[in-house]
């Protein structure tokens, strides 16, 4: 029984380290990708140069890259693929979107404190 607990308790921690945090796997990619553009001054209308102008747009950053809405990206696709396309890699899709579901773990490590309405905490586990 003990065994069992621990297993599941190893699983959901794995679970809970494995979720990228905001620092170290997201703010890499909004560097490449957004910040261009979303920094104070430019066109867009937030910054996501750091974690905290960053969070509060966390489940509108996960619908505009799952709906790649973002990165804004013009040239017609049809045409072949260009240098400079700025559209997110699989990996990094997949890192923002899970990254963005837990509102983003902060900066100095996965949080289960932080989630935006909607999202669904951890489960507790042992005490
Ligand atoms: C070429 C400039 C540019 C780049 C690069 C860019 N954005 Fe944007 N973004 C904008 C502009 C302009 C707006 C506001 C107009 C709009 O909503 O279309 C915006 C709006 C948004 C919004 C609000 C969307 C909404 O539905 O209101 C989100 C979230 C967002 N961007 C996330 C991102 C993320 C994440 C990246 C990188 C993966 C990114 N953007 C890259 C220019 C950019």
């Amino acid at each position: 029984m003990t065994t069992r607990i621990t297993a599941l308790g190893l699983i959901l921690g794995g679970a809970l380290w494995a979720a990228p945090t905001f620092s170290k796997d997201v703010a890499p990619i909004f560097n490449r990708h957004c910040v261009e553009c979303h920094r104070p001054g430019s066109v867009a209308p937030m910054s996501l140069l750091d974690y905290k102008s960053a969070r509060p747009w966390a489940k509108a950053i996960r619908d505009a890259v799952i709906s790649r809405k973002m990165p804004p990206w013009f040239a017609d696709p049809k045409h072949g693929s260009f240098s400079n396309d700025p559209t997110l890699s699989k990996a990094d899709l997949d890192t923002v979107r899970a990254g963005s579901r837990t509102a983003f773990p902060a900066p100095e490590g996965p949080s289960i404190n932080t989630c935006f309405p909607g999202c669904r905490m951890p489960a507790r586990t042992s005490p």
